[in-house]
């Protein structure tokens, strides 16, 4: 247990369900305050409601993260409520996988603007008032198709390298003001989303991981829970690879 987690205030974006469902309760476990945000506003309170007798207060809030109001409200709901922001994890995310040649416009815009206009209106929100308080913790989930490319996922995975380019410019611009800003970049990890793929698709995959084997959404939690606590404070800019070992 990270002992500085303790009444500190984490929002997470895509709570609902699988990995950020996962970090909701992870951090509410190290005894943080967590506002749950999905555009699932029931599957955000189904996720509140899990973290009830940990002895902290959640928060659960319907919004769209590409949506310049939704997530105003959102930061004046976390102020409202928690007094101030500690950590911001920016882990909504979608797919829209095709080939180039088929792939939609659309798709291409969708994406883009959830996962990665997305991660920009939260953190713009959150940094002015991390600024203010002098101290703060930003984790964005990228992915490692974001560092590597995947045939099928042009959009996906230009909207997850664009996220990490964002990542390392934004540490860079509030570095002096005590705010880390670091990537996430998990592998294959057993959730809905990676669920629809092939049976091939996944067996691809497996032969490539070192490891031999899926991830957790708890595996991506130890690696967000290290890096939302003080024991990263000189860390900034990274990005961690949590894959067993499919990138390096
Ligand atoms: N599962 C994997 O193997 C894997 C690998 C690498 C990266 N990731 C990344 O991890 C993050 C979580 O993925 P997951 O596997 O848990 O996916 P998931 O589909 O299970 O969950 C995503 C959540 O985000 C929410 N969401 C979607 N659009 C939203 C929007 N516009 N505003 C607010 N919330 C929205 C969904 O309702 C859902 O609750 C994503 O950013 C994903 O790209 C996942």
């Amino acid at each position: 247990m990270m002992k500085d987690l303790k009444g500190k205030t984490a929002i997470v974006t895509g709570g609902a369900r699988g990995i950020g469902k996962t970090l909701v309760t992870a951090l509410a476990s190290e005894g943080c305050h967590v506002l749950v945000s999905d555009i699932d506003g029931e599957g955000a309170r189904r996720t509140a409601k899990e973290t009830a007798g940990m002895g902290v207060e959640t928060l659960a809030v319907q919004g769209d993260v590409s949506n310049a109001p939704d997530v105003e409200a959102m930061i004046d709901q976390c102020i409202e409520t928690f007094g101030r922001i500690d950590i911001l994890v920016n882990n909504a995310g979608i797919t829209r996988d095709n080939l180039l040649m088929r792939m939609k416009e659309d798709d291409w815009d969708l994406v883009l603007k959830v996962n990665l206009k997305g991660a920009f209106l939260c953190t713009k929100q959150v940094v002015r008032s991390m600024m203010r308080q002098r101290s703060g913790k930003i984790v964005n989930i990228a992915s490692v198709v974001g560092v590597m490319g995947n045939a099928g996922q042009a959009n996906y995975a230009a909207s997850k390298a664009g996220l990490i380019g964002f990542t390392k410019s934004v540490a860079k611009e509030v570095a002096s003001k005590n705010i880390q800003v670091n990537a996430v970049a998990p592998g294959f990890i057993q959730t809905d989303m990676t669920e629809k793929l092939t049976s091939e698709v996944k067996e691809t995959y497996m032969n490539h991981i070192p490891a031999r084997m899926f991830g957790n959404p708890e595996d991506v939690a130890a690696a967000v829970i290290f890096l939302a606590s003080s024991s990263s404070n000189y860390i900034t800019g990274q990005v961690l690879h949590v894959d067993g070992g499919l990138v390096m």
